[in-house]
């Protein structure tokens, strides 16, 4: 199959769909790619690695575009990348479609084959390819904790890990899944102390099975809320309610019961954020001060570790669009019901649920 990498051209967005090794194992099944100049630069990804993995590297994007049988992408395509696209060409990225009508539009009316990496979903429900950005995040939130409790960000000047004699910081977070354990365990790593509060019982008991009693668990609801928030120097937000917005378990009445100088860090911002006090902010101005407490929002956060990001989210796409290019989607999408879970649009049909509910669309259910 003739692949096609172009650079992504979304604002600030530095990561690629495919690193050199990724590129080197889709030749070594016999896979051409076309890598557009440039494309891993913001990943630390030079010409010359793509090359030597045997990447046909292409001036301008419209001509990867051209060449492409399937695009692997990071984001959605944007401005020109709408034209570019044509009848029956793969399109396997970050989609989002549920929230973006005008992209759905031009998806269908250019009848591509849309395979969203955020709806590929194995059989216990877990999203393979949503997962290592959150893992991302989840580290980096303890990083970003830290920088706002230093007394030249606003914070009150205290240090995670303590030192011998000095009490270590209380770190609270909120949502024990995929972000909250990430952050957990840095935070555990760091030094600090730590509790983890889930209303899923069952998710505690496994985040209290593998903690090693690192960490105290806590089951949330308002009240443990508080009193987790309050005695905190940080804390994480990172809960989720599939397909709804976040539920705003830290009230301002909480923050503002909170010590002058501690810092919020609301991971569950892209979800509209779990604080009454937060709005997002992006990587170049992250914080903000409300009520005498540092808030850091920012929807992307992976955005600020492109080549971590990269390589994490490559390691997950590689094997299905090896699938792809492998076997054709047809065969592909009616062999593996993950992948056949990110089929959003085909030939001008939507065929993925929470989509067609989203614009009052028929959902078309296609047999391979
Ligand atoms: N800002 C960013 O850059 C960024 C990056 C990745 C993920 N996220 C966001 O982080 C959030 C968490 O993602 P995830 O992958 O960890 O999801 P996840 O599904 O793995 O975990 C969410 C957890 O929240 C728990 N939860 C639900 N309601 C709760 C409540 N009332 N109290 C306590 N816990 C509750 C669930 O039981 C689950 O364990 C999502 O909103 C996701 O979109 C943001």
């Amino acid at each position: 199959m003739q692949i096609g990498v172009p650079k992504e051209i979304k604002s600030a967005e530095k990561r690629v769909a495919a690193t050199p090794a990724g590129v080197r194992a889709l030749v070594a099944h016999g896979h051409k790619v076309f890598v557009e100049k440039d494309a891993g630069l913001g990943s630390g990804f030079r010409n010359e690695e793509y090359a030597r993995a045997g990447a046909i590297i292409l001036e301008n994007a419209q001509d990867v575009w051209a060449e492409a049988e399937m695009i692997m992408k990071v984001k959605e395509p944007i401005g020109p990348e709408l034209e570019w696209m044509r009848p029956g060409q793969v399109i396997f990225t970050y989609l989002h479609l549920a929230a973006n009508r005008e992209l759905t539009e031009k998806l269908l009316k250019k009848k591509v084959v849309g395979i969203a990496y955020e709806t590929v979903q194995l059989e216990d429900g877990s999203l393979p390819l949503l997962s290592p950005m959150s893992e991302v995040a989840g580290r980096l939130s303890v990083q970003m904790g830290a920088y706002c409790l230093e007394a030249q960000n606003g914070g009150m000047g205290i240090l995670l890990s303590g030192i011998s004699g000095v009490r270590p910081a209380r770190v609270t977070v909120i949502g024990g899944g995929v972000v909250g354990y990430s952050a957990a365990v840095i935070a555990v790593g760091m030094g600090a102390q730590v509790s983890i509060l889930d209303n899923n019982p069952l998710r505690l008991r496994y985040l209290e099975d593998i903690s090693d009693f690192r960490m105290v668990t806590i089951m949330s609801n308002p009240a443990n809320i508080e009193e987790e928030c309050v005695n905190s120097h940080l804390v994480i937000g990172s809960v989720l309610i599939p397909g709804a917005r976040a539920p705003k378990l830290i009230t301002r009445d909480i923050v503002k019961q909170m010590m002058p100088g501690s810092a919020i860090v609301d991971v569950a911002i892209d979800q509209g954020g779990c604080c009454e006090t937060s709005h997002p902010t992006i990587h170049e101005d992250p914080t903000f001060i409300v009520e005498d407490v540092v808030h850091y929002c920012v929807a992307n956060m992976p955005g600020a570790v492109p080549r971590t990001s990269t390589i994490a989210l490559t390691n997950v796409t590689l094997a299905y669009g090896l699938e792809i290019a492998d076997n054709g989607y047809e065969k592909a999408l009616a062999t593996d019901p993950a992948l056949r879970k990110g089929l959003n649009v085909l030939n001008g049909q939507v065929c993925y649920p929470a989509v067609a509910e989203a614009f009052d669309l028929p959902c078309v259910d296609i047999t391979f």
